[in-house]
């Protein structure tokens, strides 16, 4: 894809991201098929719940990360700083968007470059998995180093690709790949979707290839194939409007995926409140990420608006936490819960 036509799109994005109907509308993260169980009884003081996580070498004040969204035009770059900023005020894990653009054209940097506004938070640099194939692993781990990222996540879209005119539609040797970037690469990589799910099996295939992260981006929140649906026409629009609910619901793909034993797995995918917060955490994920929330946060009420949206979120974690009597995380990881209804089919049949 031309330069110009990767900034339209990334252009496209966040207006549709911001005010699009971009959801999903039938398909549910299933957060609401996990039941926590109420302390009467908690035995802790509120003050003295610590939200803390490790992940990927670094400590987070609370489990959460924004995830993944833009680069490469000029509003990616107030978009990143301030979201960087506040990921470093508040001690979470902040995640750039493709660094396709960057490189394309080398001067596109500056619209990833964080580290000045976030020089100890978790950053995590992002690349298509159909883009990295292409890449010798020296050529990526530049793009790692030019902005500081402690990991690298690696996106599979297919889904999305499929829909978007002029999308990729060779997916072979994603595994290969992901092998590969395990090996060479001097950061940790994290194998992650963008809004589809990752199933038992392949986080299994993902694991076996030597990636020890993942975040499964379930559906139930942004759908990429939507977004993409409303830039098309024609029968890319038609297999759009016909896939916009494809996908893994979030919490059945933490919960497929917890079991395979991954070092970190953050559950992005519809995580709106504190409350799903933890329910994920309840269903194994370490941490979960917020991306289409953040951003509509932060272009309605700017800095101020989306850390008062991430407090609200941390505030109702806590709450929680204190409500099933779970002093830290990994209390709240082992919290008694009780599953319902289609999620509680999912962990049935799809392991
Ligand atoms: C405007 C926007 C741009 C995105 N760009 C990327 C990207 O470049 N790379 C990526 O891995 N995910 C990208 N995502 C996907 C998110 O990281 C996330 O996986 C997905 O949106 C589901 O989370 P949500 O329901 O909280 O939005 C983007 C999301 C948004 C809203």
């Amino acid at each position: 894809m031309s330069e110009s036509g990767i900034g339209e799109r990334k252009g496209d994005h966040i207006d549709l991201a911001a005010r699009g109907d971009v959801g999903f509308r039938v398909n549910a993260t299933l957060f609401s098929c996990v039941k926590l169980v109420h302390e009467a009884l908690p035995d802790l003081h509120a003050d003295a719940i610590d939200t803390g996580v490790t992940l990927l070498g670094k400590r987070l004040r609370a489990p959460l990360v924004i995830a993944a969204m833009t680069g490469g035009i000029p509003r990616a770059e107030s978009i990143n700083r301030e979201l960087a900023a506040i990921a470093e005020a508040r001690g979470y894990g902040f995640g750039l968007g493709s660094q396709r653009a960057m490189h394309v054209d080398a001067a596109k940097g500056s619209t990833y470059r964080v580290r000045e506004v976030a020089p100890t938070a978790l950053v995590l640099g992002n690349l298509g998995l159909v883009q990295a194939r292409a890449l010798p692993t020296s050529a990526i781990a530049e793009l790692v180093a030019a902005i500081g990222a402690d990991a690298l996540c690696v996106h599979l879209n297919p889904a999305m690709e499929i829909v978007q005119p002029g999308g990729d539609r060779d997916f072979a040797a994603g595994e290969e790949t992901l092998a590969r970037l395990a090996r060479e690469l001097p950061v940790p990589v994290v194998a992650k979707e963008t809004g589809c799910g990752v199933s038992a099996a392949t986080a299994r295939r993902i694991r076996r290839a030597g990636v020890r992260h993942l975040d499964v981006s379930g559906a139930g929140g942004t759908s990429w194939v939507a977004v993409e649906m409303h830039r098309a026409a024609g029968a890319e629009r038609a297999l759009g409007e016909a896939l916009r609910e494809w996908g893994i619901p979030t919490a059945a793909s933490v919960a497929l995926c917890a079991p395979v034993g991954f070092d970190g797995l953050i559950a992005t995918g519809g995580v709106a409140t504190g409350l799903d917060v933890a329910r994920a955490l309840a269903l194994g994920a370490h941490a979960a990420g917020i991306a289409r929330p953040v951003l509509q946060a932060l272009l309605d009420g700017g800095r101020e608006g989306a850390e008062r949206y991430l407090a609200g979120v941390e505030a109702e974690l806590r709450a929680v936490m204190l409500l099933v009597g779970a002093r830290d995380v990994a209390a709240l990881r082992r919290a008694p819960r009780v599953v319902t209804g289609e999620l509680a089919e999912w962990i049935a049949q799809a392991r």
